[in-house]
């Protein structure tokens, strides 16, 4: 059997490869990748320019097996790898990834989704958290307080003990409703059909990642998480098998920079406000001005 020949990952980060992910994967030794963030194509028959998503269900799982194999074979004994992905497709994928990986969280997404009839209204996209081993690093995040878009007034009310209300916001739990989806055209890129919001990907980057930590995207379509990996200061690789997708990522990925506070705490900001922090950076006096 010829043994195919490795890269050295940092050789491969800052750019997205135009290149299928598994081929990709292949090429980057074992235990070496810190967090894996992936969104497939769920085979709904979308239209991409490269990709035919209207694979039969067997080859689609079987197909899923194959790089999610990759994904657990990268993973560093304390990464955390992340699966973006419609609920049907999910329950067909946790048993592969159940012998693979530790479970951690299935986070249940809010994506405002509107009813279909005949069906339960789908109003959640979910997200699986998986790690290598149960010594995975994870950090507390906090996010803004749900606040009225029009008179900014704070949502949630604390009944006469205002004083326990955090500077910053609630911790996040595993369902987010505060994150809405890239629907509105001023806010997408052009080119490229589904794009995540960024701010999603940076919350999942803080939870379990470190500074210059790697980030690995398989599926990197528009470039969400490059752009997230690149703002939260860590490193970043990216796979899509489409050279107009791949050209339009690492266009956007090079004109991103890193973001960070007044006290240099990376933090992420959507529409000038604090979409997530780490609990570790939450010092009294560096929030007050987000609260
Ligand atoms: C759902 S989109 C990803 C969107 C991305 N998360 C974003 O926020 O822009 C899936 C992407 O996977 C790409 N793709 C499909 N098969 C692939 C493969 N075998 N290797 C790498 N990329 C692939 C498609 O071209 C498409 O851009």
């Amino acid at each position: 059997m010829s043994q195919k020949k490795l890269s050295a990952p940092g050789s491969l980060c800052g750019k997205v490869h135009n290149q299928d992910c598994i081929a990709l994967m292949e090429s980057i030794p074992e235990r070496s990748i810190n967090m894996i963030f992936a969104d497939p194509p769920f085979n709904l028959n979308k239209k991409y320019n490269s990709y035919k998503d209207n694979l039969a269900f067997d080859d689609y799982m079987r197909w899923t097996e194959r790089w999610l194999r990759e994904c657990a074979r990268v993973l560093t004994d304390d990464g955390s790898l992340f699966l973006y992905n419609i609920p049907k497709l999910l329950a067909h994928t946790t048993p592969i990834l159940n012998s693979l990986l530790e479970f951690r969280h299935w986070i249940a997404w809010n994506s405002n989704g509107k009813p279909l009839g005949k069906t339960l209204q789908p109003a959640h996209y979910g997200i699986l958290f998986y790690t290598r081993t149960n010594k995975s690093k994870f950090f507390d995040v906090r996010a803004g307080h749900p606040r009225c878009p029009k008179c900014n007034a704070f949502l949630k009310d604390y009944g006469g003990k205002e004083h326990l209300r955090h500077p910053v916001g609630p911790q996040v739990s595993d369902v987010w409703n505060d994150i809405h989806r890239s629907r509105h055209n001023n806010r997408r890129i052009a080119g490229h059909p589904c794009q995540l919001p960024v701010h999603l990907l940076e919350r999942l980057i803080l939870m379990s990642t470190d500074v210059d930590d790697i980030v690995l995207d398989p599926f990197c379509g528009g470039g969400s998480a490059a752009i997230a990996a690149k703002q939260m200061g860590r490193r970043y690789i990216g796979a899509d098998i489409d050279p107009e997708y791949a050209s339009i990522a690492n266009e956007r990925f090079s004109q991103s920079s890193e973001v960070k506070d007044m006290h240099g705490s990376y933090v992420s900001v959507h529409l000038g406000k604090i979409a997530s922090i780490r609990d570790e950076d939450c010092g009294e006096d560096s929030l007050r001005k987000s609260a």
